[in-house]
């Protein structure tokens, strides 16, 4: 039996999503229903609300995503399904969707990490991964901030990692900070473009004998404390606001690149995989290919959010490397190691 056709099913955070993929790599139909209108409201993620609307929205979101593909239910081999980390309630609301279709339909059930899915959106674009490892992996996201050698697919070893915020969660705060709203980091990137990236002199945090490690609390604060020596003369005129968010983003990107860049000259990688929200930016996107020599891997831009896809795609590996059907056993894991 050839385990081919994969439906993905995704429900970490604040999107819920379902995808058909073949072969690891061939998406057939994608669907991805986003929660950032109602979580904008409260200036981010609500974990309770999430969970009511993943509820509210997975049916339907499995039904389009078949309906696009024109597939019945019984022409799919496997079903992968993330199980962490994330938020409880919304992991929970995936992996018991998952394991229901499972059960019902008599498919192998697989659960798949959703950070090791962020990378693999990168590598499931690449034609010929295995010529690139070993390789960096990057994760950028609303909650890691990650630095991984890529030996294979399911292969890792953890190189850094955010001691604190993690970078796009810094984004949110300082967007939420200076009023620009939920998720912050779409809207800090367009007011960084108007802004003087050398307004402010601020500075991404070093981390006491882990030169590879992240620390953003700090630049987040200094953020906050210059916005409040701003306020006493004072409202903020628009240009200052812009002014903030360029100089905050080029400190906080200058500190990723120069990471990236140490770890390339001593691990030598033949190649960098990139994913999470945060490597949808373009400056970030610049500022590494004007600093780095070797092949940069990133997914377009649907599959650096939160989606299926990537889970699908990930999940025909997991299958394949384990051929551990975990249908019975599967439970939700808040935090994942490497
Ligand atoms: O990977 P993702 O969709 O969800 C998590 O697994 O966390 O990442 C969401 C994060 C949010 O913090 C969001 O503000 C950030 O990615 N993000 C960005 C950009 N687009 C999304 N950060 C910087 N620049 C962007 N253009
Ligand atoms: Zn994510």
């Amino acid at each position: 039996m050839v385990y081919n056709t994969v439906l993905g099913i995704e429900s970490t955070c604040d999107e819920t999503s379902a995808a058909l993929v073949q072969s690891g790599r061939c998406i057939i139909s994608h669907v991805i229903a986003s929660q950032s209108v109602t979580h904008s409201q409260f200036g981010g993620v609500v974990p309770e609300l999430a969970s009511r609307c993943h509820v509210d929205a997975i049916s339907s979101v499995i039904t389009s995503c078949l309906d696009q593909a024109a597939f019945p239910l019984s022409s799919i081999d496997l079903i992968a399904v993330a199980k962490g980390p994330g938020l409880i309630g919304s992991l929970l609301v995936g992996i018991q969707t998952a394991k229901a279709l499972s059960w019902s339909l008599d498919k192998p059930l697989v659960g798949v990490n959703h950070i090791e899915a962020h990378l693999y959106a990168a590598i499931m674009g690449c034609d010929d991964p295995s010529q690139y490892f070993p390789a960096l992996g990057v994760v950028l996201s609303g909650g890691h901030t990650t630095l991984v050698e890529i030996e294979g697919i399911g292969q890792y070893r953890l190189i850094g990692q955010t001691v604190d915020d993690a970078l796009g969660e810094a984004f949110d705060k300082v967007a939420k900070l200076l009023g620009l709203g939920y998720p912050g980091g779409p809207t800090v990137e367009r007011r960084a473009a108007l802004g003087d990236p050398n307004a402010f002199p601020f500075r991404s945090g070093i981390v006491k004998g882990k030169p590879l490690c992240f620390s953003f609390s700090g630049l987040k604060t200094a953020v906050l404390y210059a916005y409040q020596a701003l306020l006493r003369n004072g409202p903020l005129s628009e240009q200052t606001v812009s002014d903030l968010c360029a100089s905050f983003q080029k400190a906080a990107f200058q500190d990723v690149t120069e990471k990236i860049a140490s770890c390339c000259a001593t691990l030598a990688p033949k190649a960098i995989f990139l994913g999470g929200g945060v490597s949808q930016n373009q400056a970030l996107r610049r500022s590494l290919s004007q600093r780095l020599s070797i092949p940069l891997f990133w997914p377009s831009l649907e599959l650096c959010q939160d989606n299926a896809a990537m889970i699908a795609g990930l999940g025909f590996h997991v299958w394949h490397i384990n051929h551990l059907d975990e249908r019975h056993t599967l439970d939700a894991i808040t935090r994942v190691g490497w």
